[in-house]
C-alpha cells in the first residue's frame, strides 16, 4: 500500500512538471515567433522627398566621409596605407566585411549603396535604413552599422546625405547579404528603433 502512495506521488510530480516544462516551452516558441515574425516594427518608411541640389550634396558629401563617415565602411579600404582610407572612386561600392573572425555574432557585408543597389529605394526608405536600422524588405540591419546613433543626429544633415548618396555614381558590384548567428538571429529583430529627432534650438542651448 505505502509502495504504491509512494509510485503516484511520483506520477504526479512528473505530470505537474512536464507541464511546466511544456507550457514554458510554448511560451518560449511564442516569443521567439513573435520575434521573428512581428519584429522588427519601426512603423513604414516616411513618406518625404529629399529637394537635391548642389549645396545640399556638398554637405552630404562632407558629412558621409568626414564626420558620420559612411564611406568609411560603404567603400573599398586601401590597407597598405595607415589607417585604410578609402580608395577614391569606390564610394558606396561596399564589399567590406565584418565577421566571426573580428568576434561578431554572424557575417556582417557592407552593402553598396551607390543608385546601382538603392536606386530604386524610396527617399523615406533610405531614411528609415540610416536612422531606425531596418532596410527596404523589413530586414533588421546589424548595429554595426550605427544606425542607433545616426537615428539622433539632425534630420536636415540625414537629408543631406541621402542626396549625397543619390548622386553617386552607379557601381556595379553584387554582393551576398549579411546573416547573423543563433541566437543573434533573433536578438537582431528587437534592436531597430524608430529615430526621434528633437529640435534643438541654440537659445535651449544657452
Ligand atoms: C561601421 C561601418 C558602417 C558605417 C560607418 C555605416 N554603415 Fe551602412 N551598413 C553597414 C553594414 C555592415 C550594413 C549591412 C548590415 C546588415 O546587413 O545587417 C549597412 C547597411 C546600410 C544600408 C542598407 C543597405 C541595404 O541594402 O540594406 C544603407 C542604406 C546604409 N548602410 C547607409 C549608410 C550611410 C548613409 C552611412 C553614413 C550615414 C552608413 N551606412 C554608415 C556598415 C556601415
Amino acid at each position: 500500500m505505502e509502495k504504491n502512495n509512494n509510485f503516484r506521488k511520483t506520477v504526479s510530480w512528473i505530470t505537474i512538471l512536464s507541464w511546466i516544462f511544456g507550457v514554458a516551452l510554448f511560451l518560449i516558441a511564442i516569443m521567439l515567433i513573435y520575434v521573428k515574425t512581428m519584429l522588427p516594427s519601426v512603423g513604414e518608411a516616411p513618406n518625404m522627398k529629399v529637394d537635391i541640389n548642389n549645396a545640399r550634396i556638398e554637405r552630404g558629401k562632407y558629412l558621409a566621409n568626414h564626420v558620420m563617415v559612411c564611406m568609411e565602411c560603404h567603400a573599398t579600404r586601401d590597407w597598405a596605407l595607415f589607417s585604410g582610407p578609402s580608395i577614391a572612386g569606390t564610394e558606396g561600392k561596399g564589399g567590406e566585411v565584418f565577421d566571426q573572425k573580428m568576434g561578431l555574432p554572424g557575417k556582417y557585408i557592407v552593402p553598396n549603396i551607390t543608385p546601382f543597389n538603392i536606386g530604386t529605394w524610396t527617399d523615406g526608405e533610405i531614411f528609415r535604413a540610416i536612422t531606425a536600422g531596418v532596410s527596404k524588405d523589413g530586414r533588421a540591419l546589424f548595429p554595426i552599422m550605427p544606425h542607433p546613433n545616426y537615428g539622433h543626429l539632425d534630420k536636415h544633415d540625414i537629408e543631406a546625405v541621402i542626396a549625397y548618396i543619390k548622386s553617386l555614381k552607379p557601381i556595379k558590384n553584387e554582393l551576398e547579404k549579411s546573416s547573423s548567428d543563433f541566437p543573434m538571429n533573433f536578438i537582431i529583430n528587437t534592436i531597430p528603433k524608430k529615430a526621434e529627432f528633437k529640435e534643438i534650438r541654440l537659445n535651449q542651448m544657452l
